[in-house]
């Protein structure tokens, strides 16, 4: 009878486990092969100089993911494009080697193309002071490296569906464009929508969340312009005429949420930057779809990682902040809080209803100085509504 009991609540339990799926995202990875600028001070200096990348310590935070990985253990792990630095394919091949790590433990891996990888001729590699051209890689060789964490091509480009549960299928919208050379911009073609109508025809009644490098939605004003794929209206209507209620993407490197028709289009941050973000997403057995995301565990990273990375990226953006405010004597205090501002934003934590900003004496010191090219972004983007950018649940239609 005891035994009969418990066997009855395993199963419960197990059914509940069983109804669900969780999917891991992760995007703009970023990943530099270390052999590709070991020791150079002149790498040092061009990420310095960069958008705050903390590519230096691409094998840590590699590491890091794979245990990360291991704790959430979910059914798939989506990687939605740029993977290497710059298009290197020695970065390719060594980060596939730890997907195929990741894949070991039990977990799939699917990855899309962003528009750092394929056909990046300014690929770079760096040795002391100088830095010379090396291999980049072909949609062929793309697609080569990565065999075991893609589907062979089923639409435009190398657009395959992710058949992560039988419940949920991610069709992987490659909308980037590298034809002659990789573009910042991505662009929804017809033929991706023929091929979407196709998956669906094939899913049946399984969920649908699609996922793409480029956003479907502009995150923000200042992200309009090259970071939302050209065509997204189409898409948006197929997300809306299907019923798929959550896009996945990357690309503007900030955690972001937007929302339009009923569609919501995830940009979770990038993983080369401070937080060092990922997602999870979780499909409830009653059909709800919930999208959190997440930060690396200090303890999944060596001793002072998070603090010495915060740090490397907040002085980025405060020498560069710096550098519009040229003769001011309270530059310090502004390009400070300028900084601190823009990692609150980029970790998706800003929240424009929190009054510390604007009761912050440097507040009061950027409105006094409205004519100053950055206040028109800080400006802008401070008054943004207030919104979660971090989670959202999208119970089922
Ligand atoms: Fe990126």
């Amino acid at each position: 009878m005891r035994r009969g009991l418990i066997a009855a609540l395993l199963l419960a339990l197990l059914g509940t486990a069983l109804g669900e799926t969780r999917m891991m995202v992760v995007t703009d990875i970023h990943y530099m092969a270390p052999s590709l600028y070991a020791d150079s001070g002149l790498f040092l200096r061009a990420l310095r100089a960069g958008d705050g990348k903390y590519t230096q310590q691409s094998d840590a935070l590699m590491e890091a993911l794979c245990a990360a990985v291991r704790a959430e253990s979910p059914d798939a792990l989506i990687v939605t494009g740029d993977l290497s630095f710059n298009g290197e394919r020695a970065s390719h091949e060594a980060l596939a080697g730890y997907f195929a790590r990741i894949e070991a433990a039990g977990v799939p891996v699917w990855v899309l193309p962003g528009n750092h990888d394929i056909n990046v001729t300014a690929a770079r590699g760096f040795r002391g002071e100088e830095w010379y051209a090396t291999d980049p890689v072909t949609p062929a060789q793309f697609s080569a490296i990565y065999a075991d964490f893609m589907r062979p091509a089923e639409g435009a480009n190398l657009s395959y569906t992710a058949e992560v549960s039988d419940a949920l299928w991610v069709p992987m919208v490659d909308a980037a464009f590298y034809e002659g050379g990789a573009q910042s911009f991505g662009v929804f073609l017809s033929a991706h929508r023929e091929w979407l109508e196709s998956v669906t025809a094939r899913a049946g009644a399984r969920t649908l969340v699609t996922a793409s490098h480029h956003n479907l939605l502009a995150q923000t004003e200042f992200a309009r312009d090259t970071f939302v794929m050209l065509g997204s209206d189409a898409l948006l209507q197929f997300d809306r005429d299907h019923g798929v209620r959550l896009h996945l993407s990357g690309h503007i490197h900030a955690q972001h949420i937007a929302e339009a028709g009923g569609v919501t289009d995830a940009a979770t941050g990038a993983f080369c930057t401070w937080p060092h973000r990922y997602a999870l997403v979780t499909l409830s057995d009653d059909g709800a779809l919930t999208y959190a995301a997440r930060v690396l565990e200090g303890d999944q990273l060596p001793e002072g990682f998070l603090e010495e990375s915060r740090a490397w990226t907040e002085a980025i953006h405060r020498d560069k902040i710096a550098a519009y405010l040229e003769g001011i004597p309270e530059r310090d205090d502004m390009a400070d809080y300028a900084a601190r501002f823009n990692l609150a934003y980029f970790a998706g934590t800003y929240r424009p209803d929190d009054p510390a900003w604007r009761e912050d004496a440097a507040y009061a010191l950027w409105r006094s100085h409205a004519d100053n090219p950055f206040w028109q972004y800080l400006g802008m983007v401070m008054e943004e509504p207030a919104g979660d950018n971090l989670r959202r649940v999208l119970p089922a239609g």
